[in-house]
């Protein structure tokens, strides 16, 4: 089985390496596909070094040249980031100057981020679709991820999304009921990174009230959100909500700070540092400081799946198709779903209340807007996708930040 890594020469790859390596997840060739040829040069050669250190017959190669690594693929894994962290850094600055949070995936910032990015991926996917094995599947990791999974699943590719939120959440509940992680089964509901958890399933009960009268503050500070919202929703959104119900305070610590973009670019030096080290054949400490904790066993998880149709539960982006009565059945939902060789298929979904609906609703529809912005372009459509988020909403915020999101990123835009 082929697996191609397209943003391969992503420091986050050799934690996707150490996941297919310590599982020992059936892989004949892994593929790390990246324009950047430097760092295929150091990432490549220490992702071998790990799969050798974990005994995995695997053979791991690197190139710069699409198409060859797509070639005969059974499954794509697409995890890249147009303009690299200089682009996220101002999609995390600009924003701020209308008094708006800059995020990489969250408001006006992870417009900028769709726009730049969901050309890229229907390209690569095109090209996917011409060389890879006929039925390969595409895993989407790439942000915006719900965004881009609906501009694949729009242009009729076989793609599931993926985030670490779920299993992230699924992880630190298992570990506070002292059972495996399997054990676990989330209502997970929402889209990606607008997402809460609901309720956490052990043997058919939920355990989660048990969980947040024993655990509340801590929950409520690995999510950075005051513990009184926890309490009042009976769930535990994602840190993402914290952008929504603490919008004005993020913005506030935002300004004057270094922001997390020109954090991860000195990490990643350092990473990149010690990947280069010949001795060093296991993902380093530091890697944990970013954001992408269990991404790798998502992937091998969910892959596993789509592959031996084994039915598991994995928490994934797919079409509504009803889930969500009060969406549009082709939005594009972040729901723990049954996995097999057909796809991903929402587990039935417990009424959401007016507390969550109305949020999931309203984003909705300016991801509606937003995939149009980026598929077709023009200004008109960034500022009409600007108005309906709900963090913008007003006519000048929306014309302020259209302006800046343009001139920001008219290099990447063939129509400006
Ligand atoms: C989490 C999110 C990812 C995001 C990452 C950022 O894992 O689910 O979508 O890319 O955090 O981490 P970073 O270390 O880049 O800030
Ligand atoms: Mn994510």
């Amino acid at each position: 089985m082929k697996i191609a890594v397209v943003g391969g020469g992503s420091t986050y790859t050799p934690e996707l390496i150490d996941g297919f390596a310590r599982l020992n997840a059936e892989v004949t060739e892994l593929t790390l596909v990246d324009p950047a040829a430097d760092r295929l040069s150091v990432v490549g050669p220490f992702a071998e070094r790990i799969f050798r250190r974990y005994g995995h017959a695997g053979r791991i190669s690197w190139t710069t040249d699409l198409d060859e690594g797509l070639t005969g693929a059974d499954v794509v894994i697409i995890q890249l980031r147009v303009g690299g962290q200089n682009a996220r850094i101002s999609d995390e600055t600009f924003p701020l100057e209308c008094g708006c949070i800059g995020q990489e995936t969250t408001g006006a910032g992870g417009l900028a981020k769709a726009m730049r990015t969901i050309p890229v991926v229907l390209d690569v996917a095109d090209r996917a679709r011409r060389l890879a094995k006929p039925g390969a599947w595409i895993v989407n990791f790439t942000n915006p991820t719900g965004l881009v999974t609906r501009a694949l699943l729009d242009a009729g590719h076989r793609a599931v999304g993926l985030c670490n939120v779920a299993i992230g959440f699924q992880r630190r509940f298992a570990a506070m009921l002292g059972v495996e992680p399997e054990a676990v089964t989330l209502d997970h509901v929402g889209l990606n990174h607008l997402t809460w958890e609901r309720a956490a399933y052990v043997d058919g009960v939920d355990r989660l009230p048990e969980l947040m009268a024993a655990h509340l503050d801590e929950l409520a500070e690995t999510v950075v959100l005051p513990s009184r919202i926890l309490e009042s929703l009976g769930s535990v959104p994602s840190y993402y909500l914290r952008y929504f119900y603490s919008h004005d305070v993020v913005v506030e610590e935002e300004r004057g700070a270094p922001t997390r973009g020109q954090k991860v670019a000195e990490m990643e030096a350092t990473l990149l540092e010690m990947y280069a080290d010949p001795a060093l054949d296991t993902k380093p400490e530091l890697l944990a400081k970013r954001g992408g904790a269990f991404y790798s066993e998502a992937a091998v998880g969910l892959i596993g799946s789509l592959l031996s149709g084994d039915g598991a539960v994995h928490s994934v982006n797919v079409r509504n198709n009803g889930t969500l009565p009060f969406l549009s059945d082709e939005a594009v939902i972040e729901v723990s779903c049954r996995v097999d060789g057909s796809g991903a298929t929402p587990l039935p979904v417990t009424p959401v209340g007016p507390h969550l609906a109305g949020l999931i609703a309203h984003v909705s529809g300016y991801e509606e807007l937003a995939i149009l912005a980026a598929t077709l372009g023009g200004r008109e459509r960034v500022y009409q996708a600007l108005l309906a988020h709900p963090l913008v909403g007003q006519h000048d915020l929306a014309e302020g930040l259209t302006d800046l999101l343009l001139a920001e990123n008219a290099a990447h835009f063939k129509w400006v």
